[in-house]
């Protein structure tokens, strides 16, 4: 397994990896041109894995100049369970602290055990005292 900083030459293998995962929500924020822009604002801090040339993972990371946030964590279903999301994720924290960033957020759909377990599992604290709250400008639910 290798991983290597996303580009937009992995698109494809991204979004077929984010559609159809449980957990994970595809949106109009994900179409080619808001990927190509966060991908400009945030060099280097999104990586897959992959394996034979194949992208077996992704992250989203980025940050705006204090914290970091992390999107879109996804292994391929047969590649799960051995470690590959703990190295992805532990990639992004180190091209973060590179520029400075050493807090960094996610957010977990509150349904998704698996994803909680697995960020419980890899050192990341579960925050009660927060709510978020979205304010969207569009008419567009799915923004
Ligand atoms: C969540 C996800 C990224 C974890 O990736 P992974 O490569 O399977 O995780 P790892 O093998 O690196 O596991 C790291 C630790 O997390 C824990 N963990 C991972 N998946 C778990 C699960 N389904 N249940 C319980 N614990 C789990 C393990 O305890 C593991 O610790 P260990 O190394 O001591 O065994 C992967 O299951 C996935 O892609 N899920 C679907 C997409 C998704 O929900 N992404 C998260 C959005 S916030």
């Amino acid at each position: 397994m290798n991983i290597r900083p996303m580009t937009m030459a992995d698109y494809d293998a991204v979004l077929g990896l984010m559609r159809g995962t449980p957990g994970v929500a595809v949106r109009a924020a994900d179409a080619p041109e808001a990927i190509a822009r966060y991908l400009a604002r945030n060099p280097g801090l999104s990586l897959v894995a992959e394996s034979d040339g194949e992208v077996i993972a992704c992250v989203f990371g980025g940050h705006d100049g204090r914290r970091g946030s992390l999107h879109h964590v996804v292994v391929a279903p047969a590649w799960r369970g051995q470690g590959v999301g703990r190295a992805l994720v532990a990639r992004a924290l180190d091209g973060l602290a590179a520029e400075g960033i050493h807090k960094t957020h996610i957010d977990v759909f509150a349904d998704n055990e698996a994803a909680i377990a697995f960020w419980e599992a890899t050192g990341w604290q579960r925050r009660g005292d927060i709510v978020r709250f979205s304010f969207n400008r569009s008419v567009d639910a799915n923004v």
